[in-house]
């Protein structure tokens, strides 16, 4: 059950989700009189014309418009503060138009918290900036156009990106929440079926967390459901095939529903072990990374929210198993069975990836978000998790880990070898 007497919700931008929906895109610049647009996308999308319907329709609108394309798959701040900020407050855009995935989407939303203020990226992370707190300067709308259907920052608060040595900060304010989202499936057609796993198993894991989450309410619980729902119908097939127009508009659901959720609930002890997992010396992609983690957390946190790992299990099947008849271990089978079939992280044990048990260990246990979270899990804090996680649990899961993925990785060996 929730923690909170209270529930808090708002969507506080104008969505548009479906096929076409870019096209939504010279009326919106029309009606907000938008003439100034910074078109923030990566360089393959810009390369390959991805992007050139939508800078098509930027041209055609009359907008006189800069290109800012120098993405990192995993953004840092020295290229938004040396090159896109620089550019940003020269050209002084009306708006902000963010075309790709979650690292595109991220970086745009840097440029947007430092805006006009003159002041580094790093004066706004979550230890230094709350959510709802005024800015004393002008930041600019932004219009999201994901790419991929996965983190979902196309209808959220937050934002990682990398400081100079790797290591993610948090930025999560109501500036950076997109004024416009245009969901459009059709533009997820191309991607390649290792992204289209991570980016799906990363909504997935999101919308599992934020239903277990001490933090979830009955808004974002129903968010949560219809995304574990759409993700249960689509996600295999999707992958398989995401140009397929009714399977990219369920994914494309289920990541906008699992976003929602992910701004008001909040996320568990996964997307905790999952940040040193993105660093050196693993830099496993994040959904990956989140597939992986997954069965070792559900195993943990069973014994705390049987009743609503039930729920997830309904939704992603379909089913109605009666809650007698449920065992969690159902559920970790669930996620076992779809990491395979996916290939998750590319069918590597996080042995494979770098992990030795001993000094990487130590090295994630280090790592400043994985102390923040077990400081909140102290007696005296108030975990949000579903159960209270210290450091000796963490160390337990991890091992976990690389049990469950070595298991993954000798499965699709043995496969292979079938053939
Ligand atoms: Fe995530």
């Amino acid at each position: 059950m929730s923690r909170n007497a209270m529930i808090e919700f708002g969507i506080p931008q104008r969505l548009y989700q479906g096929s076409g929906s870019i096209k939504k895109l010279p009326e919106i610049l029309a009606l907000e009189k938008w003439t100034r647009v910074m078109l923030v996308c990566g360089p393959t999308l810009y390369k390959t014309g991805v992007i050139a319907p939508i800078e098509s329709m930027i041209k055609d609108s009359g907008a006189e418009y800069i290109v800012f394309t120098h993405i990192k798959p995993n953004p840092e701040i020295g290229p938004i503060e040396e090159e896109a900020l620089p550019a940003f407050r020269e050209f002084a855009p009306d708006v902000i138009i963010a075309v790709g995935g979650g690292s595109t989407l991220d970086t745009a939303k840097g440029i947007v918290i430092s805006g006009d203020s003159g002041r580094p990226i790093l004066d706004f992370t979550i230890d230094k900036l709350a959510q709802h707190d005024r800015l004393p300067h002008k930041t600019p709308p932004m219009i999201a156009i994901p790419t991929t259907a996965g983190t979902g920052s196309e209808v959220g608060a937050n934002a990682v990106i990398g400081d100079e040595n790797g290591l993610k900060l948090v930025i999560r304010h109501d500036a950076i929440v997109p004024a416009y989202a245009l969901l459009d499936p059709d533009l997820l057609a191309g991607l390649p079926f290792s992204v289209a796993a991570a980016t799906a198993m990363d909504t997935f894991v999101q919308a599992l967390e934020t239903l277990t989450n001490q933090n979830a309410n009955d808004f974002t619980r129903t968010c949560s459901l219809r995304s574990l729902e759409l993700v249960g119908e689509a996600i295999r097939s999707f992958v398989a095939d995401p140009s397929h127009p009714v399977y990219a508009d369920k994914m494309s659901r289920a990541c906008m529903w699992a976003g929602f959720s992910l701004g008001l609930a909040g996320i568990g002890q996964d997307h905790v072990i999952t940040h040193p997992m993105g660093e050196a010396p693993f830099d496993l992609p994040h959904g990956d990374a989140c597939g992986m983690v997954l069965p070792a957390v559900i195993e943990y946190n069973g014994l705390a929210c049987k009743d609503l790992y039930h729920q997830a299990y309904d939704a992603l099947t379909g089913g109605h198993t009666a809650f007698s008849d449920f065992e969690v271990q159902q559920l970790i089978d669930w996620c076992v069975a779809l990491n395979g079939d996916l290939h998750i992280a590319k069918d590597k044990s996080f042995e494979e990836w770098g992990y030795d048990g001993k000094e990487t260990l130590e090295l994630m246990m280090r790592h400043p978000i994985m102390k923040i979270a077990i400081a909140l899990n102290e007696p005296q804090g108030q975990t949000e998790y579903p159960r209270r996680t210290g450091d000796a649990e963490y160390r337990k899961i991890i091992e976990r880990v690389a049990i469950y993925s070595k298991a993954q990785a000798e499965a699709a060996k043995a496969r292979l070898s079938e053939i």
